[in-house]
């Protein structure tokens, strides 16, 4: 089992970004997460986060839920897996393993996920902006995401993009096609309404859920269409 890359850019939807970094290091991952300025806009705008890109952990970027605003809606989100445990929405049976994340300035070119020597099972950028669509479609390496997301393309590993943006236009559609082109997975942030959500938990893991099966994280986030109920652990 290989680290993954998580890299989270100034697209709406941060919310995404913290559940997904939860599950995964809840699943026992090892994750190299990287942020753009942007994003860290977007976190104070929607979750009253403020981040510090010089200085980032596992705590701020997924704080207790008693810890962060009460008007964030990080407060309706489930409790967090690691916490609960074997109660875990995450965890099908009782194994239990917890990972770790290690994070890079997006300016830190020397960072190991900037090689293609540096050996991952993937990278998700998620959300991720228009913006840095398009300098992964053109081949700029300007950051330590667009560089990342390069080696992941050439090296022919996994890569998914997750962009919010509504209404699309041509440039982007076009940039998606490029990279779908390359064998980049496109995943939009687009939750489904089949799985009868409830609240903005149920929408937010619809979405994680996708994220996690195109990594082969083994998860039980949501219903599956065929499967009678939920299975929790
Ligand atoms: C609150 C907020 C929400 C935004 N939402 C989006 C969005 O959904 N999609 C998008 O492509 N850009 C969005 N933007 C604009 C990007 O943040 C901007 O284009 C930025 O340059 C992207 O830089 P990055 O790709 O390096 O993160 C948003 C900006 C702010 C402040």
């Amino acid at each position: 089992m290989r680290d993954l890359v998580v890299a989270i850019t100034g697209a709406s939807g941060a919310i995404y970004a913290v559940r997904l970094l939860e599950v995964l290091i809840a699943c026992g991952r090892t994750v190299h997460v990287t942020i753009s300025p942007a994003a860290a806009e977007v976190f104070q705008h929607e979750l009253g986060l403020q981040l510090d890109l010089n200085k980032i952990d596992e705590a701020t970027l997924i704080p207790k839920p008693e810890t962060v605003p009460e008007t964030s809606p990080l407060r309706r989100l489930r409790p967090h897996p690691a916490a609960v445990s074997h109660n875990s929405s995450v965890f099908s049976d009782s194994e239990i393993y917890v990972g770790k994340m290690i994070y890079h300035h997006y300016r830190d070119f020397h960072a190991g996920i900037a090689s293609g020597s540096f050996l991952t099972d993937g990278m998700v950028i998620c959300p991720c902006s228009g913006g840095t669509l398009a300098c992964i479609a053109t081949g700029q390496s300007q950051n330590l995401i667009h560089r990342a997301a390069d080696v992941h393309l050439k090296e022919r590993r996994k890569l998914i993009v997750v962009p919010r943006e509504t209404p699309l236009s041509g440039i982007a559609l076009g940039n998606m096609k490029t990279l779908s082109d390359q064998g980049a997975v496109i995943l939009p942030a687009m939750p489904g309404f089949y799985h009868e959500p409830q609240d903005i938990s149920d929408l937010v893991d619809f979405v994680v859920a996708r994220i996690c099966d195109q990594l082969g994280v083994r998860h039980d986030l949501t219903k599956r269409w065929g499967t009678p109920t939920v299975q929790r652990g």
